[in-house]
């Protein structure tokens, strides 16, 4: 019997209708770098316009187990190119989302597909790298965090993304003038209000010896946070995401520089109404809360045992470091010190002609990022790395792509980290396995200093 019309559209029906390739080609859940409007300054005082992802600032909180796959579609709904990077992941270097280097910006309207395994836990955070030194200034971040299969037993586990916003209080606006001179050769940006997760006053409510875990992410410019625990104790279980071999007690300063995570394990141990709080020391010396506990009464008031460390990470040992050849990566320029010369667009300059450009430091004797890496290795290789700093500021050295340990004077290595504060004349060697292929960038995570000079890489075969 030839089908009618009828019976064909039924049996058609009945095939399920499959694209080749469906599951594969799957969109991927958007991720929209777009404007927002936020109540950032207590209330009373206008909303601040920013830069968000998805409208929220800090952008949502990404949240996926160890051993999975993340998977975003960057959607560009900014009037400027942008990219997003996955800061502390060792991720594929396609995926890295540095502009001019791994990938080209996504342009207005555009779209670029990120996806890539997690084969770390720990607590991560991701970031504009296009012009970072406006975009994140604007609210371009957000957390990330992979589980680990066995997490440690917490009554809660809490992100707090601290980050300092320079605001004009009258008008609500973020100051513009990212690029300032003043700024960018001396300390950084700096704001005047310093929030944590988008909120100038943020409180967590606990009970007497309640344990927290508190995944604290600097994602500042250019500040500096030095933290205490205040009706607390604690312990810090990660840094950098990194499981530390052994929790090390928090009862001094905690200094977290841009950039840096502390995954702290935090026992309650003020009365109920007492104060407790996570502090801060402000430019003045004296200490105040960043972030206020409530405690109620309904815990305990037996103490508890230190927690056990966190299960390792894979890849967390450095072998080779003491007999592998370090290369030296001079740390110069800014105010105060200046530096007599850098090349800078295949240029040799002097430093007045490279103030005249913009590049107030260099890293070994390179102003900004060269057409050659600072160092090629082959895959797998040993690196190692001595970190001078000649310059009158303290910086915050992150490499993309690997996690390093630092070298420590009595011959041990230190916790295995992605970014490292340096003092003004510091040495710091820091060693790690080249295991990751790609151009990785390394820089200073004060984000006007990385803009102004202070960007390298390394290339890994
Ligand atoms: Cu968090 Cu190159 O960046
Ligand atoms: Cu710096």
């Amino acid at each position: 019997m030839r089908p009618t019309r009828r019976t064909f559209c039924a049996g058609l029906a009945a095939v399920p209708f499959l694209r080749p390739g469906a599951a594969s080609a799957a969109p991927l859940v958007p991720l929209t770098a777009r404007h927002a409007t936020v109540q950032l300054a207590p209330e009373g005082y206008p909303a601040t316009p920013v830069w968000s992802y998805d409208g929220t600032l800090p952008g949502p909180l990404l949240r996926a187990a160890q051993g999975s796959r993340l998977s975003r579609r960057l959607v560009n709904a900014l009037e400027v190119p942008t990219s997003v990077h996955w800061h502390g992941i060792r991720i594929d270097n396609a995926m890295d989302g540095v502009s001019g280097l791994t990938q080209a910006a996504v342009p207005p309207g555009g779209s670029f597909d990120y996806a890539f395994d997690l084969p770390d836990a720990g607590t991560y955070w991701y970031h504009a790298h296009t012009n970072s030194m406006e975009q994140v200034a604007r609210g371009l971040y957000g957390a990330l965090i992979v589980d680990e299969a066995d997490p440690l037993e917490v009554d809660r586990d809490e992100v707090l993304v601290l980050d300092d916003v320079l605001l004009d209080p009258e008008t609500g606006r973020i100051a513009e003038g990212f690029d300032n001179p003043m700024m960018r050769s001396h300390a950084g940006r700096l704001g005047n209000l310093l929030c944590v997760n988008g909120r100038f006053e943020l409180s967590l409510a606990a009970r007497r010896q309640d344990r927290l875990r508190l995944r604290l992410v600097n994602a500042a410019n250019a500040r500096i946070f030095v933290l205490r625990l205040e009706g607390m104790s604690g312990w810090t279980v990660a840094l950098d995401g990194m499981p530390l071999a052994q929790p090390i007690p928090a009862s001094g300063d905690i200094v977290l520089a841009p950039a840096q995570r502390v995954d702290l394990i935090v026992d309650v141990t003020a009365e109920a109404g007492a104060p407790a709080a996570l502090v801060h020391r402000a430019g003045d010396g004296s200490w105040r809360a960043l972030v206020e506990v409530a405690v109620s009464a309904g815990g305990t008031s037996a103490a508890r045992s230190a927690p056990p460390p966190l299960p390792p990470n894979p890849r967390m040992t450095v072998p080779g470091a003491d007999s592998a050849e370090p290369r030296e990566m001079r740390m110069q320029g800014g105010a105060m010190r200046g530096m007599e010369s850098a090349r800078h667009q295949g240029e040799l300059l002097d430093f007045a002609a490279l103030i005249a450009r913009g590049q107030f430091w260099a890293l070994a004797g390179q102003a900004g990022r060269g057409d050659d890496p600072f160092a090629r290795y082959e895959r797998g290789e040993t690196a190692r790395i001595r970190l001078v700093n000649d310059t009158a500021f303290a910086h915050a050295m992150h490499l993309h792509g690997m996690h390093f340990r630092t070298l420590l004077p009595d011959g041990t290595q230190g916790a295995m980290r992605d970014t490292v504060l340096m003092a003004p004349d510091e040495v710091t060697e820091i060693a790690f396995v080249a295991d990751n292929p790609g151009k990785w960038l390394m820089h200073c995570h004060m984000l006007g200093h990385a803009a102004s000079g202070m960007t390298s890489w390394i290339e890994v075969a």
